[in-house]
């Protein structure tokens, strides 16, 4: 690696060879897992949750213990922070237990990043989700899916679709895709959805779904981030599923075997048709899984310095 990476707060932050050696470990470890177990037996990692997940802080969990550490799970709700303890606090609480990682959620832009300027020595942040702006672990797994799928990133035409203002995922995957060289980026979801700031940059954005996904060999579909949501109407369900939920019909009208991918969770029959989400095409599974496989390359990497 031509520099070593300290945290992981934002894909842009590394080089896109940190990006690829990323990718290549975590692949190696989907490959052969067990070759990585208890490589890092007696770390410690910490889980600070200030928002609700499941996938998230279960796969770092788990990655984690994969890799012999101890694992302690902190969610704000139950915490000090229900006293009235700033986020710093928290944090130097934390740090002065010994961690080797503090993997941070939080609803606020930035937070990760800060927290990481505050980190002593030998202590990595990682964000697993800040507000609508990052969520970096989850753009590295939905890269190991698609680099799995395809011979080469250039080839990819990847729609993502729906509720792309709020989301976090997509701002992730489309900085980390188009640093890996990635063919094309579509970008398709109610005008209200799109982003009026910088996310549009280099994709081209459609304003129907159908026309977004014809030709398309990937298609990424996002939930309405209801949470993050203010000042809007959130829109009908069953109107939203009509003319942008990705159902067979529409699926149709993509490259033949186009990949389906969600991060999750689903809302089922909203952005996404039951048939289509548990269907051949879709790797939503896969990514799951390549979550456990991609954390635990971030945390090898990420230790790799005391190894
Ligand atoms: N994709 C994702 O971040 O899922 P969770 O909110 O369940 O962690």
């Amino acid at each position: 690696m031509n520099e070593r990476l300290t945290h992981f707060t934002e894909v842009s932050h590394c080089s896109p060879q940190q990006l690829q050696e990323l990718l290549d470990l975590a692949h190696k470890i989907s490959q052969d897992i067990r070759a990585f177990e208890n490589t890092r037996t007696g770390r410690m990692l910490v889980n600070l949750f200030y928002e609700a997940s499941t996938r998230t802080r279960v796969s770092f969990e788990a990655a984690a213990k994969r890799l012999g550490m101890h694992v302690i799970n902190i969610s704000a709700t139950g915490s000090s922070v229900e006293k009235g303890e700033t986020l710093t606090d928290t944090f130097y609480t934390i740090q002065a237990m010994g961690p080797d990682c503090i993997v941070v959620r939080h609803p606020e832009e930035g937070n990760a990043a800060k927290l990481a300027e505050l980190a002593e020595p030998g202590v990595h942040v990682i964000n697993a989700g800040d507000g609508t702006a990052a969520h970096p672990s989850q753009a590295l797994l939905d890269a190991l899916t698609l680099k799995q799928s395809f011979q080469d990133f250039g080839e990819i035409r990847l729609v993502m679709a729906g509720d792309i203002r709020h989301s976090r995922v997509a701002r992730s995957a489309i900085r980390l895709l188009q640093m890996l060289g990635v063919g094309e980026i579509r970008l398709a979801g109610p005008p209200e959805f799109m982003p009026g700031d910088g996310t549009t940059r280099g994709t081209r954005v459609f304003n129907d779904l159908d026309s977004a996904v014809e030709g398309a060999n990937a298609i990424m579909m996002l939930r309405i981030q209801r949470e993050r949501i203010s000042g809007l109407d959130i829109p009908d369900a069953d109107e939203y599923h009509r003319e942008w939920g990705l159902n067979a019909e529409r699926l149709g009208l993509a490259s033949q075997g186009c990949h389906v991918l969600h991060p999750g969770p689903m809302n089922r029959g909203v952005e996404i048709a039951s048939g289509v989400a548990d269907g051949s095409q879709s790797l939503i599974r896969r990514q799951v899984r390549n979550g456990l496989y991609s954390r635990m390359a971030l945390l090898l990497t990420l230790t790799r310095a005391q190894a």
